[in-house]
């Protein structure tokens, strides 16, 4: 038997626009994982249990669209590779994989990316091979092509990565690193919202007003540079002002919601420095930028405002 996890992830600063070629800063949450496990089969199959959906199926019967399927469709190709280079029979033995996770779907925290990153560490373990993180993230990357129909490359990176990462969609990714922590609290509105719909609202408005669009990504790209140079000069308390500002140009886009902005609003009237939603928005998590004085107060406004879960976490530590 192998075990394999990986991380959520939240962006910081840059959704939406990183799409269009914009930087963008990513971490991944520990707190939040997603778990494999691979297991020799009884029989003669291959199968699929998602354990929190409470779905056992075989791969052969896995539907077309399905993810968990086409990762294991993708790894496979690459682990047979190797044993024929190694001289080694390219036979798997039939197995079973079983997913865990605690990352909330559709909310923004990278559930689908590490859902698939977790996959193929563990069956690259389990049939004896290392991926390196560049292969992890393109396997990762064609999972995520199925979800979210066209994704920046972002969260696969930041997952499979497991660092923070300054990323501009085609170019290798650049850790970067974290000159003085800094405390998030990341609160859900309880409500899932797939990014593939966000994502294509936001391509076809863009494609009635690119030139509108265009400067709205733009000014986004620039509040990320901003921020990753404040992150790495220690400055993090200047990261509140660029998070609203962030987070009025994502209104603008269209992707926040009525959930969205009450929580931000709690989060500010009770002292967070700074806030905005993170990831494709118009539900899932948002983000305030708390000091250890003001994280209860701010905590529990979010819960008071109608959060309904409140993570606490320290990016850089
Ligand atoms: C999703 O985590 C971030 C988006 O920018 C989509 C993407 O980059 O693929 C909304």
């Amino acid at each position: 038997m192998v075990t394999a996890t990986a991380p959520g992830k939240i962006i910081l600063f840059g959704e939406h626009a990183v799409v269009y070629g914009q930087p963008a800063l990513a971490v991944p949450v520990s707190q939040l994982r997603a778990t494999a496990t691979i297991t020799a089969s009884e029989d003669s199959d291959c199968w699929i249990e998602a354990r929190n959906l409470s779905h056992r199926y075989r791969l052969t019967e896995a539907r077309a669209d399905d993810v968990l399927a086409a990762t294991i469709e993708r790894v496979r190709p690459l682990i047979l590779e190797r044993w024929i280079q190694q001289g080694r029979q390219p036979r798997l033995a039939p197995f079973v994989v079983t997913i865990d996770s605690t990352i909330p779907i559709a909310s923004g925290l990278g559930s689908g990316a590490a859902v698939s990153t977790a996959m193929v560490r563990a069956l690259m373990a389990y049939f004896d091979e290392t991926p390196s993180e560049a292969e992890v993230s393109e396997l990762v990357f064609e999972s995520e092509k199925l979800l979210h129909g066209t994704p920046s490359g972002i969260d696969n990176t930041v997952i499979a990565y497991e660092q923070p990462v300054y990323f501009i969609k085609g170019q290798p990714p650049e850790p970067f690193t974290v000159a003085q922590p800094f405390h998030l609290l990341i609160a859900d509105t309880g409500l899932p919202s797939p990014t593939k719909i966000t994502v294509g609202d936001v391509r076809a408005a863009w494609q009635t007003e690119p030139a509108r669009y265009d400067a709205l990504f733009l000014t986004i790209g620039e509040i990320a540079n901003t921020a990753r140079a404040q992150i790495e000069h220690g400055e993090p308390e200047a990261l509140g002002p660029l998070m609203k500002r962030n987070h009025t140009l994502l209104q603008k886009l269209s992707v926040s919601c009525a959930e969205l902005d009450t929580l931000v609003e709690a989060a500010l009237r009770a002292g967070a420095l700074g806030a905005k939603l993170s990831g494709g928005g118009r539900g899932g998590n948002m983000l305030a930028l708390v000091t250890p004085e003001t994280q209860k107060r701010v905590q529990a406004a979010l819960e008071q405002a109608g959060a309904k879960r409140v993570i606490s976490t320290v990016i850089g530590e």
